[in-house]
């Protein structure tokens, strides 16, 4: 079979060496499509591709169209918001996440996302410590126990919102279940995104969420841009001269805010959470191996696609 790693944001070199001899050991051939600079070049790479590792890459019904041999992708991440579910599972098509094996790197940028904007994105002045400083965690999956993990370590108070998890696991792990996101936002200095962007979470976050924030509250996304309601984020920066946001993604007017809110918004040049060697080994190799069992055995382990 033909795996196709599809990556306009490569992985690091030993992530795809691993990738290869993963693939080729269980009798598979890699093709690799690296820094590509048009959608063209994707449809062109995956004509002839039975499997196909991607990253953030749009996986659109034009590329599964395109994709006459494919029977299974795998994106090497947790968020699947990139893919067209619909034109794959209409097709037959498997699609697989790799859930855990980013998020120890998303976490750490969160953490020191929080610190670089308590410290005036390291320029001269006076900034402050999280030590002592509260952060709410929206959405406790992986990463948000990470999260949750790291910032109790640095002696940061913890409160979590997740509907679908259990307040006993909040608890368990020293983080205070929040009754509600509105309590949450209302008692946390910090907030850190985690939610994934689905047409439930999609710009719900938002003026009436951001203005119940304390004092200097800093909102921190390395979550989604979709999940940002942009307008009222504007609003409410506007509205209250003391917020703060902080993004690993982009606003759509990202500039504009810039221009407007100088350091009190800060976005990294490109995403850079699952940027680590670690990150991208972790979730490349496993990719590799999903797909190497899946033609092996059939094991749809991981399948985020309806069958
Ligand atoms: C994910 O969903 O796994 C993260 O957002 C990382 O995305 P990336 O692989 O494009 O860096």
């Amino acid at each position: 079979m033909k795996i196709l790693v599809a990556t306009e944001k490569p992985f690091a070199a030993a992530a795809v060496s691993g990738i290869k001899e993963i693939a080729q050991a269980g009798g598979h051939d890699v093709a690799l499509l690296e820094k590509y600079t048009s959608p063209e070049q994707l449809l062109k790479a995956v004509a002839d591709a039975d499997a196909l590792i991607v990253r953030s890459d749009k996986v659109t019904r034009e590329v599964v169209n395109a994709a006459k041999n494919l029977k299974i992708v795998v994106r090497a991440g947790a968020g699947y918001d990139n893919i067209c579910l619909d034109a794959c599972t209409e097709r037959g098509i498997v699609v697989m996440n790799t859930p855990g094996q980013n998020s120890n790197a998303v976490a750490e940028l969160a953490i020191a996302m929080m610190i670089f904007m308590s410290r005036n994105c390291f320029t001269p002045g006076t900034g402050s410590e999280i030590k002592g400083k509260k952060v709410g965690i929206q959405a406790f999956g992986n990463v948000g126990k990470l999260v949750a993990a790291k910032a109790r370590a640095l002696g940061m108070e913890v409160m979590a919102f997740d509907p679908f998890v259990d307040s006993s696991v909040m608890e368990s792990e020293g983080v205070t279940p929040a009754a509600s996101v509105e309590e949450m936002y209302a008692a946390c200095d910090f907030i850190s995104l985690h939610i994934p962007a689905t047409p439930q979470t999609k710009e719900s976050i938002g003026y009436d969420l951001l203005t119940r924030m304390p004092a200097g509250g800093c909102l921190v996304n390395t979550a989604r841009k979709e999940v940002i309601n942009e307008a009222e984020l504007e609003k409410a920066l506007a509205d209250r001269p003391d917020l703060k946001y902080i993004t690993d993604i982009s606003a759509v007017h990202q500039a504009e805010l810039d221009e407007k809110f100088g350091k009190r918004v800060f976005a990294t040049p490109k995403k850079m959470g699952a940027e680590t060697a670690e990150a991208n080994i972790n979730a490349g190799l496993a990719a590799a191996r999903q797909i190497v069992e899946y033609f092996a055995t059939g094991c749809t382990r991981f399948q985020v696609n309806a069958r």
